[in-house]
């Protein structure tokens, strides 16, 4: 697995990888887990060659606290690419990505300001900017994104198609533990009771769905997500939001089309989100 540090380093791999074939992108934050890996899985069944790229990204985090927590786990991360396949990994650095008197901005300016975009100002401008930039270095065919961040999903699905930017955008299914936790990176940070407790998320989306397969309302599958997390005295609902899938306006009423339910709930000092799409 090459390993390149700099954008003509990157290219010149990448110009050989297309000898063989056409390339797919997985972008990461690092702190890998099996979700990661189910995305490379998925590009690699669509694609010769898998590049994968690996930067904590500056411009997506609000607070400088929730940054400098982020787990970096660089050797593991590595090795955990190298086993599954990956052909490249491009490992830049702020400066390259973000070079002194670098001022242009990618910005979805609706779908990056509504639901979790309101409460995290910037975060999806961060996101938009830094796929962008990646993509251009890497220019692959594919890349692959996780539905857990489901309005990040909908901000670079937005933005590829109002920038005709040549890459097909694929989601890949949450990956969970057995006992329906959504994996993520942060769940490293959660204390022992939260990470016993954290479960209740999947647990209340479930209902919800449960909810509307049977006939209920919107109004109906919220208050059910209000009553369960409301049972785990470590969890506390920091957004509920019900989407339209194809335009994520709000749903309310009695559904008719596909809907994505979106959770997010403070455990301690970890925010956890997750998401399920119901069909009616
Ligand atoms: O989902 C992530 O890990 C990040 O938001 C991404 C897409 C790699 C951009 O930094």
């Amino acid at each position: 697995m090459l390993i390149c540090k700099t954008v003509s380093e990157a290219r010149r791999a990448v110009a050989d990888l297309r000898q063989r074939g056409s390339v797919g992108l997985v972008t990461t934050m690092g702190a890998l887990h099996a979700g990661h890996i189910a995305l490379v899985a998925a590009a690699r069944a669509d694609h010769a060659s898998v590049v994968a790229t690996i930067f904590v990204n500056p411009a997506q985090f609000g607070d400088p606290a929730d940054l400098a927590k982020y787990p970096r786990t660089e050797d593991a991360d590595l090795a955990m690419l190298r086993d599954a396949g990956v052909a490249m990994v491009f490992l830049p650095t702020a400066d390259l990505i973000y070079p002194p008197g670098h001022e242009t901005i990618v910005e979805t300016t609706h779908l990056a300001n509504i639901l979790h975009g309101a409460v995290r100002p910037g975060h999806f401008r961060g996101v938009a900017t830094v796929v962008t930039k990646l993509f251009n270095i890497v220019q692959p065919d594919a890349a692959y994104f996780g539905e857990k961040d489901y309005q990040q999903l909908a901000v670079i699905r937005r933005m590829v198609a109002d920038l005709f930017i040549p890459v097909s955008i694929h989601g890949v299914p949450t990956v969970r533990d057995d006992d329906g936790l959504a994996l993520s990176s942060r769940n490293v940070r959660l204390t022992e009771g939260d990470r016993a407790a954290a479960p209740v998320l999947h647990r209340a989306l479930r209902s919800a769905a449960d909810t509307i397969h049977a006939g209920g309302t919107i109004e109906e599958a919220a208050q059910s997500i209000h009553e369960i997390v409301a049972t785990e005295p470590r969890a506390s609902l920091r957004g509920l939001d019900f989407v339209n899938v194809a335009d994520f306006s709000p749903a309310t009423g009695d559904p008719t089309d596909p809907i994505g339910i979106m959770i997010s709930a403070q455990f301690g000092d970890v925010l956890l989100i997750d998401q399920k799409e119901v069909t009616p």
